[in-house]
């Protein structure tokens, strides 16, 4: 176990050590069994986290925001729209201000090309913790709820396969930041990673890089597949969610003709069926129902959606608590 994380930036999970990481799932569970059992865990007492937002969020917001109030603390929500920052308050300025205002500055920006570099220097700024709520190359918190979700339900996720899957959505194109997140840490826990998607659907090269390299530090495998029912055969884990063709366009008109051209990749109960038996299903959410996945799979017995949601709420909790204090 890692004792001293306080003051760490989580901007992705790959900067943290696997021992880092496994200290955050052990505290997760202890917050969980807390809050199960009514008992008080106020670690962060009097401290403010700012959540600033340039995207819009359901769960994210909400459960950042309850989760720094049952540490002891408050959360202070900031739209980006009713900021300075189009006016010219500088990533410098938010990093050094903020940072001086609050105990932790977490954000949410994931526009192409630019969100990542925006927390990398509002970090540089900031004398306190920078946490990622989702930028367009990583989402570490969704992936560490992720993982506690996993190793609830399955044990052990040395040698149990996960399919990553692309999967159709006609809403927008969405961010890659989930699939490269999820490829990126259960690779490091040995897991057998399945990445399929069709060919427009590349994710960045170097993430794949950095998870071909974890797979072979970890004994774990990932597969690059083109083909959606061949990577769901068998498999432990059903994670297929939609992503934007932003490695082959930036065009959105193109992006959604690439996408439509794709409208089968539905996860089905036909397609359920062919994982392994006990395979659970796994989205983020939000999902386009009855496109991306059908009601029969998302509100069926394999789906493990609401609790992987709750446990946003806790691995964000450990974070919290851990680099806050
Ligand atoms: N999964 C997730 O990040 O949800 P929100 O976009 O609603 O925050």
């Amino acid at each position: 176990m890692q004792t001293y994380l306080r003051g760490r930036d989580m901007i992705t999970t790959q900067e943290w050590t696997k021992e880092e990481i496994d200290t955050v799932m052990d505290v997760a569970m202890e917050l969980k069994r807390n809050r199960a059992l009514g008992l008080p865990h106020a670690y962060l007492r009097d401290k403010v986290l700012t959540m600033l937002f340039f995207f819009s969020s359901t769960r994210t917001r909400a459960s950042f925001e309850a989760g720094i109030a049952q540490l002891g603390g408050h959360g202070m929500f900031l739209a980006s729209s009713a900021t300075q920052i189009s006016h010219g308050d500088t990533t410098k300025e938010i990093g050094e201000i903020l940072g001086r205002y609050t105990d932790g500055l977490a954000i949410r920006h994931c526009d192409w090309g630019v969100g990542t570099q925006y927390l990398r220097w509002a970090a540089e700024a900031s004398r306190v913790p920078v946490l990622n709520m989702q930028c367009e190359t990583y989402h570490p918190f969704q992936i560490l709820a992720d993982l506690q979700t996993i190793m609830e339900k399955k044990g052990d996720p040395r040698g149990k396969t996960i399919t990553v899957s692309w999967a159709y959505a006609a809403s927008y194109q969405k961010p890659m930041s989930v699939p490269q997140s999820l490829i990126l840490l259960m690779t490091r826990y040995g897991m057998n990673v399945r990445l399929v998607h069709p060919p427009e659907f590349k994710l960045m090269p170097h993430i794949v890089e950095q998870a071909q390299e974890n797979a072979r530090k970890h004994h774990g495998s990932l597969e690059l597949m083109d083909d959606f029912e061949a990577g769901i055969k068998g498999t432990d884990v059903v994670y297929a969610k939609s992503w934007g063709a932003m490695n082959t366009t930036t065009d959105d008109e193109e992006g959604a003709r690439i996408i439509d051209k794709y409208k089968d990749w539905i996860t089905d109960e036909r397609r359920m069926a062919m994982a392994d038996r006990d395979a659970i299903y796994m989205h983020p959410l939000p999902a386009d129902r009855n496109v991306e996945v059908s009601d029969g799979v998302i509100d069926g017995p394999q789906s493990v959606v609401f609790d992987q949601a709750e446990n946003r709420l806790h691995a964000q909790k450990a974070v919290m608590a851990l680099t806050m204090n």
